[in-house]
């Protein structure tokens, strides 16, 4: 869910639902704002999109007012109705109150309220703390006091935002483990979940840490912890453009983000390569070689999109370091009881930097003693905050749902620091690193390429638009290329798609084969591990003769595949561990193009949502 709180001189209402906009990406199935007026608390929320609010303000303008708060959701308890809409109010409707996260005991609480004769309206377990609050608030008339006590009360992950129509001047804010940020203006102070919906009012941002609370007024915040006592917080510059976060021209952030990834991949390499002996830079990584030469072992722990770059590291860490490399879905790497110690490395992958699933992994890792590398997209965020270190992907804000360039830049991070494990230990010699980190550094002009020869992908898409099953190949990188291709096709057209081992295809998917099915494949080079390439030809024939209509994604020059090809997709040659850089490109667009013959709206596909901060 996206979270807004604002004090100043400016309209509340405006500011608050401007700042929602910029927050949809993180849940957009219901939207709500109240702003403290006339001595009370004026209300608006609606189910759906943030649209239906907008004309709900239009049709029913609120009072005017200088203090409010708003939310975007993403439904945990309760569905996406009216009723369960943020801002909850308590009985008196005195207190107003935003959550995103969950509340594990909020079944115990409501039993409690409801004794105590509240009336509880909605399935939420938000609106319990509305009513906590407006009890707290009676005993001492002072709300971020009011706030500690509830929070001290409370068991799960949240941020809550809460106004109280006594104390006009004030918002307050509490975290625990879901994100929150303040933005500190001339004359007026901002909280939200991501700074993206006050970067057009201030660039001065201030970190919260965990279980701490935060009163906001015009002229400034004091952070407490729960128990009242001061709290040291971190204030911070943010440096991205507020254009960054436009369209800029294209009709979705979708197709802006695509577009983007050139310049993504160059900036991810900026600065870290190219020392003097040609040796990576990556001074960030603040774990001391002498450590990283101890590494006996690496786990990769990461979700969606983002475990897809972790399941390629694995060949790139394998590869360059001869260290053994695990990848593993987040959600269940503690629940099996991992095998780590000090000398393990986790690498932990997050583009929000904020999933909980592979927050809470990092903390199971690091109280087994191991240490923990982040590869993240958002400064400041909680993953790398939790981490022994970061390496920052430089891809600029990435608003749409399903993730592209960030995932680009993900790849990018993880050679890296494959290639500066390689370096640190010694495992590899410096004239390899060297050459890769020059291939690397033309895979920017490659990816450019691609781009600009998409039209033929655009047209097969839409004359696809009515199929229901596409099924994707791949072997070795090629692999997750094509999970990853089927991710985009399930999460932006609402098709099955699935992804295969092309290894794997004759022990069973090979029956799902039928007269037009369409196949996307991902050949290997066939430079190099020519083994791989070979293999993959045969694959192609295989489907084929059972009547797929093969869609080929080939090296430039491989004539090889060019019999068997109905449609052939061609990608500068890359060596064979950064191919995935290029393939995935022409995947991305093909679901895009897909999604949107269909009729779908690709930046917020349905159910999704960009950050998932609960379990
Ligand atoms: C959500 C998004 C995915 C993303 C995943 C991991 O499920 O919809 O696009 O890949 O979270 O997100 P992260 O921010 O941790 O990379």
């Amino acid at each position: 869910c996206g979270i807004v709180g604002y004090v100043g001189g400016q309209s509340a209402q405006d500011v608050v639902v401007a700042g929602l906009k910029r927050l949809e990406y993180r849940g957009y199935d219901s939207a709500g704002v109240a702003l403290l007026s006339d001595g009370g608390i004026a209300a608006a929320k609606r189910a759906g999109k943030l649209v239906n609010l907008e004309k709900e303000l239009m049709e029913r303008p609120l009072p005017a007012g200088h203090v409010g708060i708003g939310h975007t959701r993403w439904a945990t308890h309760g569905g996406p109705t009216d009723v369960n809409a943020h801002p909850h109010l308590d009985n008196a409707g005195r207190v107003a109150v935003v959550h995103n996260g969950i509340i594990e005991n909020f079944a115990a609480l409501r039993g409690e309220l409801a004794e105590r004769g509240h009336d509880l309206v909605s399935e939420t377990d938000t609106e319990v703390v509305a009513h906590l609050l407006a009890e707290a608030y009676s005993g001492g008339g002072d709300l971020a006091e009011a706030m500690r006590q509830v929070c001290r009360r409370l068991e799960g992950a949240f941020t809550l935002v809460a106004v109280h129509a006594d104390e006009p001047e004030t918002v307050v804010g509490a975290r625990r483990n879901s994100p929150l940020v303040v933005g500190v203006g001339e004359g007026e102070t901002f909280l939200a979940s991501d700074v993206a919906a006050f970067i057009a009012h201030t660039r001065s941002a201030i970190e919260l840490g965990q279980d701490q609370v935060v009163e906001l007024t015009r002229d400034g915040v004091s952070v407490t912890d729960f128990a009242g006592r001061p709290a040291a917080t971190r204030a911070y510059h943010v440096d991205w453009d507020a254009s960054a976060a436009e369209k800029g021209g294209y009709p979705s952030f979708m197709l802006k983000e695509i577009a983007d990834q050139p310049k993504a991949v160059a900036d991810t390499l900026l600065g870290r390569i190219g020392g003097e002996e040609g040796e990576l830079r990556l001074d960030e990584v603040r774990i001391a070689p002498s450590v990283l030469r101890e590494v006996d072992k690496v786990v990769v722990i990461a979700c969606g999109t983002a475990f897809h770059a972790g399941m390629i590291a694995k060949y790139a860490i394998e590869h360059w370091t001869r260290l053994p490399c695990e990848t593993e879905l987040a959600s269940e790497f503690r629940y099996r009881d991992p095998i780590l110690d000090q000398r393990t490395l986790v690498i932990a992958i997050s583009q929000s930097g904020e999933t909980m699933d592979t927050l809470m992994a990092l903390r199971h890792a690091r109280e087994q003693g191991a240490k923990v590398l982040a590869i993240c997209n958002t400064n400041g965020s909680t993953i790398p905050r939790e981490s022994d270190a970061v390496l920052y992907t430089h891809a600029g804000p990435e608003v749409a749902v399903a993730s592209t360039k960030a995932f680009l830049t993900q790849l990018v991070a993880c050679y890296l620091v494959a290639l500066y494990l390689g370096q640190v230990r010694g495992t590899k010699w410096a004239d390899e690193i060297r050459t890769v980190v020059r291939q690397l550094s033309e895979v920017a002009g490659s990816v450019q390429r691609v781009l600009e020869t998409m039209e033929p992908v655009r047209e097969l898409a839409r004359s696809l638009a009515d199929q229901d099953t596409v099924l994707f190949l791949g072997r070795h990188v090629g692999y997750p290329v094509a999970l990853e291709g089927a991710l985009k096709l399930k999460e932006l057209a609402y098709m099955h798609a699935e992804g295969f081992a092309a290894g794997e295809l004759k022990h069973g998917p090979i029956a799902l084969i039928e007269d037009g099915l369409p196949v996307v494949v991902v050949v290997p080079s066939p430079q190099g591990r020519s083994v791989l390439h070979d293999k993959m030809v045969s694959n192609i024939q295989e489907i084929r003769a059972r009547g797929a209509r093969t869609i080929v994604i080939a090296e430039e020059g491989d004539e090889t595949v060019v019999p068997y090809a109905d449609h052939l997709i061609l990608i500068p040659a890359t060596p064979t561990l950064l191919q995935p850089l290029v393939a995935t490109v022409p995947l991305q667009v093909f679901a895009c193009e897909l999604a949107t013959a269909r009729g779908n709206e690709v930046d917020q596909p349905r159910n999704l949502a960009k950050s998932v901060t609960v379990e």
